[in-house]
């Protein structure tokens, strides 16, 4: 099996791929953990609810086009992702597929074409193969340019992702889907404030939310980025997870749409920074110097932000509803996509330890303050960002109301 592939590297099972990455041994930090990023081509083990999500999500989109589906990895790596879509999204479907692959890197593409080889996935006949030796951007353009119709397209860059979202929103189709992964999430999160501000014009700074904050942050940049080309996103599944952020969106164009989602879904969020209780707010409303309404402390605005939800809960349950015919899914992947669907994204998290801590209380369980909250017809679910976190419309007074309830007790 092992000569199945070039030295240096050895085959790996991921999904219903078999393909050629690098060998692990030889790309060891110091202290013996693999690190992706020092091998000639880039594969992460740690990624696959990624890919699996994007599987799932693919297998639910694949259905609504009528006849030809067009799907473009311009980073491709080792092809992990493409030859995935080949062999449990394309297999078996009516449809006629096309999947274009690419990268910058020369070893990346030579391997890719050898992994296409040895997966099968070269040889079926719905499916047609493009693996191109091009910088991302250039490639999209170029695909845009020739008039081909791109149905989807993965964006899944070293670090962040900001620079090729111009480009995927010109070159995809109206109602198409866009995968964006961002590992740029410490300065997503507002862990470097000067960075966010430059990259994605976003100004804030590391808040007890900040992993929302960093897929806020992200759609909002995509939102205003497709205004520009009266375009809108509306975004299927959108999530923190790991080391990274990543969110499907589907693009569509209309110049009056567009200014609907602008002023309805980029806003501002209030946060305090002692209590960790946030709400959102109108970009033109936001108040300058706002009073936490559940601690009393001085507010920060945090902005401009995507406030709308962070999941189509509808296209979350048809995934899945599907997920039984991909028993090669992780549980991991299988738990992510449940708990997106049991989350209220359209109101953001807040973190009980910090809530009971100013109140001097010890910390509720969260499934008590959830339902107390509930008893009182608010709205409250588990947070899927934070052990102590939970999503609820209720006013400050109920919350504290229902922190405090339980050392009555
Ligand atoms: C994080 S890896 C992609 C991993 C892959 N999508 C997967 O799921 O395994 C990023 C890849 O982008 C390639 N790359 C970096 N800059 C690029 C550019 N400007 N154009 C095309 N590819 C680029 C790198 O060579 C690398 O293979």
């Amino acid at each position: 099996m092992e000569t199945l592939c070039p030295r240096g590297f050895s085959l790996v099972i991921e999904g219903l791929a078999r393909f050629c990455a690098p060998d692990e041994s030889l790309y060891r930090r110091p202290n013996g953990v693999y690190e992706p990023s020092l091998a000639p081509v880039f594969y992460n083990p740690e990624m696959v609810e990624n890919r699996d999500v994007t599987m799932v999500t693919l297998k639910t989109f694949l259905v609504s086009w009528s006849k030809e589906f067009t799907f473009l990895d311009p980073m491709a790596a080792t092809g992990v992702r493409g030859i995935r879509f080949i062999l449990e999204v394309a297999k078996g479907s009516s449809k006629s597929v096309n999947v274009y692959m690419g990268d910058i890197s020369p070893t990346a593409v030579e391997l890719m074409k050898h992994n296409l080889k040895i997966s099968n996935a070269s040889s079926l006949s719905n499916v047609y193969v493009q693996i191109s030796l091009m910088d991302a951007n250039e490639y999209m353009y170029y695909l845009k340019r020739l008039g081909i119709t791109l149905n989807y397209i993965d964006i899944d860059p070293f670090g962040a992702p900001l620079y090729y979202i111009h480009a995927a929103l010109q070159s995809i189709c109206n109602g198409g889907m866009l995968g964006i992964t961002a590992t740029d999430v410490a300065v997503l999160e507002g862990k470097y404030p000067n960075t966010l501000l430059r990259r994605y014009s976003v100004k804030g700074l590391k808040s007890l939310i900040s992993k929302e904050v960093a897929v806020r942050s992200l759609l909002s940049f995509a939102m205003r980025s497709a205004a520009a080309y009266d375009k809108y996103i509306k975004p299927l599944l959108s999530y923190h997870i790991k080391h990274y952020v990543r969110v499907f969106v589907k693009v569509f164009t209309g110049a009056t749409k567009a200014s609907v989602y602008l002023n309805k879904c980029i806003g501002k969020m209030q946060h305090c920074l002692n209590c960790g209780f946030s709400y959102f707010e109108e970009l033109n409303n936001a108040a300058k110097e706002a009073k936490c309404p559940l601690c009393g402390e001085s507010m920060i605005v945090i902005g401009p932000l995507w406030i709308c939800d962070l999941i189509d809960y509808e296209y979350v349950k048809k995934t899945l509803n599907i997920v039984s015919e991909m028993p090669w899914l992780s549980k991991s992947s299988i738990n992510l996509l449940t708990m997106l669907s049991n989350t209220n994204t359209s109101v953001p998290t807040i973190r009980l330890t910090y809530i009971a801590k100013r109140l001097k209380l010890n910390v509720p369980p969260r499934d008590i303050v959830i339902e107390c909250i509930r008893s009182y017809e608010y709205d409250a679910t588990l947070s899927m960002y934070y052990h102590d976190g939970i999503n609820t419309n209720a006013p400050a007074d109920i919350i504290v109301q229902c922190v405090s309830k339980d050392h009555r007790f």
